[in-house]
């Protein structure tokens, strides 16, 4: 049994999701995407251990780190990886810029879902390159893709390159197999390479099984993964890119090293090894405590006119907030509770916000008292 109910202190200066805000002392930040859950024990004794060593010259992952990523596929997402499919990166946001710049050119069109994570137009956009947003359509609290948009507008745009979000977020999907095959399919037709971005893929709820896009679309695409949200180590910075298509790895590597990016770190490389080689159990338990923590979301905001779309997968809530309006600045001033604006994630998603529940129960359960209170 690991522990998911304590509170830890997290307030030390440098902790993004719990910087200071003016004028209130007891803040609940239910925004950025980490937990406030300790790793597992085994990933902080890795971490003490190298730390501890006293030397932090450069460094590189080896074999023993591979194998770690290389089993984690295979158990968790049934998926054969190689070592010379593994490319090393610290962050998924780095490997989708690097990615961008090496597949497309200047004014090329690169493709993605709205709303989306708010940095997927960024690093497009960053990278002088255009934006084809396609709107994901909200079935009845569910997001879906409107297929034959999607192909009609990479034909009018001439898009050359999809990225794409699996596990989704802020809607919380794991896309089935027909979705990720028609997806793939209809990027095959077009010539569009595909950069997916999974690194919510051990986040899976309810039994929702997350499919890699590289057992679907082969060589026409690169599979962003990281064990930052699994294991709560955002901040040590640590991602693999995945491709059975060496040339594009290549291409990517050549990219990174002529910018200045070698592979990880120390300290990442021995938190993912660590994670990936004992971090199964504590997994398993954490996603029972956020499947119960999603529950008790559902249960309380029921009757109050939100509308959550229940994730399939992440410890992330999207939540409809129309028949209130802009509701994140009153949390935020009258609960004391900071979520994250829909406007981050899709221009037009204003009316939305999106609620991280990786937190001890009882503080979810103060929160959610505090948000019924304004509404
Ligand atoms: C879909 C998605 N991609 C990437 C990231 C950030 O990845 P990294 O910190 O490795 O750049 C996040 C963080 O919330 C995310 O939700």
């Amino acid at each position: 049994m690991y522990d998911f109910d304590s509170i830890v202190n997290r307030n030390t200066p440098d902790d993004i999701k719990y910087e200071k805000v003016e004028g209130i002392d007891d803040l609940i930040p239910m925004w950025v995407a980490d937990m406030d859950f300790r790793s597992p024990p085994e990933v902080t004794d890795a971490l003490i251990r190298t730390a501890s060593e006293g030397i932090y010259g450069y460094s590189e992952a080896d074999k023993t780190y591979d194998d770690a990523v290389i089993g984690w596929m295979r158990r968790r997402h049934d998926w054969e990886v190689t070592s010379d499919q593994i490319l090393k990166l610290p962050g998924v946001v780095l490997a989708i810029s690097y990615a961008i710049r090496v597949l497309t050119e200047n004014n090329d069109h690169v493709m993605i879902f709205e709303p989306v994570y708010g940095p997927f137009r960024r690093c497009v956009k960053g990278s002088g390159r255009l934006l084809t947003a396609v709107q994901l359509k909200n079935n009845g609290g569910h997001y879906e893709i409107d297929f034959d948009e999607m192909e009609s507008r990479i034909i009018e745009d001439d898009v050359k390159l999809l990225v794409w979000c699996s596990p989704h977020n802020p809607g919380g999907r794991v896309w089935t197999e027909d979705e990720l095959r028609t997806v793939a399919d209809i990027c095959k037709r077009h010539g569009v390479f595909i950069v997916s971005d999974e690194i919510h893929a051990d986040l899976t709820l309810y039994g929702h099984k997350h499919i890699p896009m590289a057992k679907i679309a082969g060589d026409g695409c690169v599979v962003l993964t990281a064990p930052t949200k699994t294991f709560n180590i955002a901040g040590i910075q640590a991602a693999n890119i995945i491709s059975s298509n060496r040339d594009i790895l290549r291409r990517i590597d050549r990219e990174a090293v002529t910018t200045g990016a070698y592979g990880l770190g120390k300290m990442g490389i021995s938190a993912t090894r660590a994670a990936y080689t004992y971090g199964e159990p504590w997994l398993n338990e954490l996603i029972s405590y956020l499947e119960s923590n999603i529950d008790l979301l559902r249960e309380e905001l029921k009757d109050t006119g939100l509308k959550m779309m229940v994730p399939e997968g992440t410890y992330l809530v999207w939540i409809d907030c129309s028949s209130y309006g802009e509701l994140s600045r009153k949390l935020l001033t009258q609960a004391h509770v900071r979520v994250s604006e829909g406007t981050f994630f899709g221009a037009d998603c204003g009316n939305f916000i999106r609620l991280n529940i990786a937190c001890p129960r009882s503080v979810l359960k103060e929160a959610l008292r505090r948000i019924k209170e304004v509404l």
